[in-house]
């Protein structure tokens, strides 16, 4: 055979086995819908990264807290961080105001939801203030500023009291935007 007839065979050798290999798999994505999705489901990083419930963090004792729902401020330790091949654990993962009244607690992310710097708490003016660009916050976390650079209050948390300890599910959220949302 001459080496002309031996490239186009080649040739046509291959065009062959794409069209069957193309239309092989299309065939089995469309008889078993699920098969398009084993490599994702066999990838531990897309299981990891499944929408998963924020965890509860122990922060203190209730009785820690102030009767009178002065904030005290707490950094968060989290028990356990997991990545798609790793487990941490005791990660500091931030700080919180905490603030009580009567058994409930509210929290407050220390991060202003400007741009990130940690928001003081006035003892003085019983209200926060953010020392970058001067946004202050009432006691509940609402913006007191006019034209403030803070487009939003202060970021809340979930929090619940289990046998007098406080826990919270603590998350960061976007910063310089008016909703919260979470990262
Ligand atoms: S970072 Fe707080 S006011 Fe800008």
């Amino acid at each position: 055979m001459s080496e002309s007839s031996n490239n186009k065979k080649n040739k046509e050798d291959r065009r062959k086995f794409i069209v069957t290999t193309t239309i092989g798999a299309s065939a089995a994505c469309a008889l078993f819908p699920l098969a398009s999705g084993i490599p994702s489901l066999l990838d531990p990083a897309t299981k990891e990264s499944g929408n998963t419930e924020v965890p509860w963090t122990k922060i203190t004792k209730l009785a820690s807290l102030p009767k009178d729902g002065t904030p005290t401020k707490f950094e968060v330790i989290l028990a356990k961080v997991r990545d798609a091949w790793t487990t941490y654990t005791n990660i500091p993962a931030g700080a919180v105001y905490l603030a009580r009244s009567g058994d409930q607690v509210t929290a407050f992310n220390l991060k202003c939801p400007h741009l990130g710097c940690a928001v003081d708490y006035r003892k003085k003016s019983n209200d926060y203030f953010c020392p970058c660009h001067n946004s202050t916050f009432a006691i509940d976390g609402s913006v007191t500023t006019e034209n403030s650079p803070s487009p939003r209050g202060m970021d809340t948390m979930d929090t619940k009291v289990d046998k007098g300890v406080v826990w919270i599910r603590f998350q960061q959220f976007r910063p310089n935007i008016a909703e919260k949302v979470p990262v």
